[in-house]
């Protein structure tokens, strides 16, 4: 079982939260800020902060697709699923990713180029299906668009 252990960067989190379960999603989302996914180490860390198990944190965390357990890949692909990309098919757009990377949201590639995530709305819903590579926002997609994006990252 992974033990907590804290950072200066942890502590100084931890340091702006009392211990108060209604402060677990924040908190969560200053550590996935700071370290870009949540390690079993940090997850602990806020389990024993919160007097919390760990299974409680995991159990919250992993309901969010906000949340990361392993590192990003040096790209970033977000897919949005709000509802205007939604019903203008960005679940293909998805799809399509998944069987060219062979990752599903929330994984990397094994070689840490790219990492996949499913966002909710963006906030560019005219130019729906949205999907944003390393903060670069594209409206309008489709998976062949989003295959030749991605084909052109070095
Ligand atoms: S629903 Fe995708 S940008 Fe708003």
């Amino acid at each position: 079982m992974t033990t907590a252990s804290t950072t200066p960067e942890l502590d100084r989190i931890l340091a702006g939260y009392d211990r108060e379960r209604p402060n677990l999603i924040p908190l969560l989302q200053d550590v996935q800020d700071e370290l870009g996914f949540l390690p079993p180490e940090a997850i602990a860390t806020v389990a024993e902060h919160l007097n919390l198990s760990v299974n409680d944190v995991y159990g919250v965390a992993t309901f969010y697709t906000q949340f990361r357990f392993v590192p990003p890949g040096d790209h970033c692909i977000k897919v949005c699923q709000g509802t205007a990309c939604h019903v203008r098919a960005s679940g293909l757009i998805v799809e399509e990713i998944t069987r060219k990377l062979g990752i599903e949201p929330g994984q990397t590639t094994e070689d840490r180029k790219f990492s996949l995530e499913r966002v909710a709305c963006y906030g560019s819903c005219a130019l729906a299906p949205v999907v944003v590579i390393d903060d670069k926002v594209s409206g309008r997609m489709t998976a062949k668009k989003t295959d030749q994006l991605i084909k052109g990252i070095d």
